[in-house]
């Protein structure tokens, strides 16, 4: 048994893997998250209070970070700014969570000699063309394009360099696009459903042809403890179910499984430099690590997501307007 810290604990990926650690372990976890408004306390609410310890705090706060460091045996850091529309808006919060919280994570990892590990995107590696065969691999040359994916990069080299210059124990993944119960409704496919559940149309971005590679969220949970179990300390591994699928297919698929006509939403203002397509090769994962996704039916891992969203309004709601508010301002 030991004691994990997961930063950002309180996000969307984060709390699934909270969960995941008290489903499927017996490890204690201490949450470290600052409640930005990405982060919701109720998602990690029915765990059990002598298993999970909830700390509100920054992780670019130095001296609260060697606290916890002091008294945890590893550490698995999600904690981001997260979304590439607001990283768009606003890059500041993005420098001094990604890469600014990053560096006081790795500082109290070196001093504390913790097993460290780094969750990351396969946003990092840029985009692909639709019609290209070829994968994101680990040895893809990075080449990210949005101030949030640019970050995201930022932090990872950050771990090599602390792995390599000071003998750091950690490791890196890097993921597609997640989906799942508890994420926030910024997100496209969270933000179509909650649309639909109160009768606004669903947005599309430009023609809907971008494509990305959905896993769902306890998927890159299993993966994440399989790599933090029995991954190799300085090694980058890339987590992927073979899910992709654009954007307008994925759009239709939504109002679908929702009872409306399929061509019942909008086309919208495109993102700036919006990636074309991401795609996984995650075979390093499976073959040296032995990891298998468990969801590979999206159109049911999307029912039970509609569901999830239908049952639990209340989690939702209280973002919702300001959401879409923001949206609007922006043409999408
Ligand atoms: P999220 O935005 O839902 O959650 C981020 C959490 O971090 C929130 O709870 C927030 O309060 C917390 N946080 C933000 N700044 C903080 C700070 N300075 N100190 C402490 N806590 C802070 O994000 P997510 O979608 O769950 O993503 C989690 C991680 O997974 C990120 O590192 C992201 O880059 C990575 N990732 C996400 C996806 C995806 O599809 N969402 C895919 C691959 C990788
Ligand atoms: O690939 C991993 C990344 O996936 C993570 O690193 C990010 O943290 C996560 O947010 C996600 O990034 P994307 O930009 O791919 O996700 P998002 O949900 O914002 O958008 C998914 C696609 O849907 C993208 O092509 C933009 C499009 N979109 C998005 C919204 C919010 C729409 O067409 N309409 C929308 O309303």
């Amino acid at each position: 048994m030991a004691r994990i810290l997961v930063t950002g604990g309180a996000g969307f990926i984060g709390s699934n893997f909270v969960h995941h650690l008290v489903d499927t372990t017996d490890h204690d976890v201490v949450v470290l998250d600052k409640l930005t408004y990405a982060g919701n306390r109720a998602s990690l609410d029915g765990l059990p209070a002598g298993r999970v310890e909830f700390v509100r705090g920054d992780i670019a706060d130095a001296g609260l970070v060697d606290e916890l460091f002091g008294r945890v045996d590893s550490v698995v850091h999600y904690a981001a700014e997260s979304h590439n529309d607001n990283s768009l808006h606003d890059p500041r919060p993005f420098l001094d969570t990604n890469i600014i919280g990053t560096y006081t994570l790795l500082e109290a990892a070196r001093r504390h000699d913790r097993r460290f590990h780094h969750i990351s995107t396969d946003e990092v590696y840029g985009d692909l063309e639709l019609d290209d065969p070829a994968r994101f691999t680990e040895t893809t040359p990075y080449n990210p394009s949005s101030p949030y994916s640019s970050t995201k990069a930022g932090s990872d080299l950050l771990v090599r360099a602390w792995v390599r210059s000071f003998g750091v124990r950690a490791t890196i993944s890097n993921c597609s696009n997640n989906y799942g119960p508890y994420q926030h409704v910024e997100k496209f496919i969270p933000r179509q459903i909650t649309n639909v559940l109160r009768g606004i149309r669903p947005k599309l971005y430009g023609a809907g042809e971008n494509v990305r590679d959905w896993i769902h969220a306890d998927d890159h949970s299993s993966a994440v403890l399989t790599i933090l179990d029995r991954g190799t300390i300085g090694e980058t591994y890339l987590i992927g179910a073979d899910g992709e699928e654009n954007n307008k297919d994925v759009v239709e698929l939504i109002l679908e499984l929702m009872g409306l006509p399929r061509d019942a939403y909008d086309h919208v203002t495109d993102r700036a430099g919006h990636d074309l397509r991401y795609a996984i090769d995650s075979t390093k994962l499976r073959t040296e690590l032995g990891w298998l996704p468990r969801y590979g039916d999206f159109r049911a891992g999307l029912e039970s997501t509609i569901a999830w969203y239908r049952d639990n309004e209340s989690w939702w709601a209280p973002s919702k307007d300001a959401t879409e508010a923001f949206y609007a301002t922006k043409g999408q």
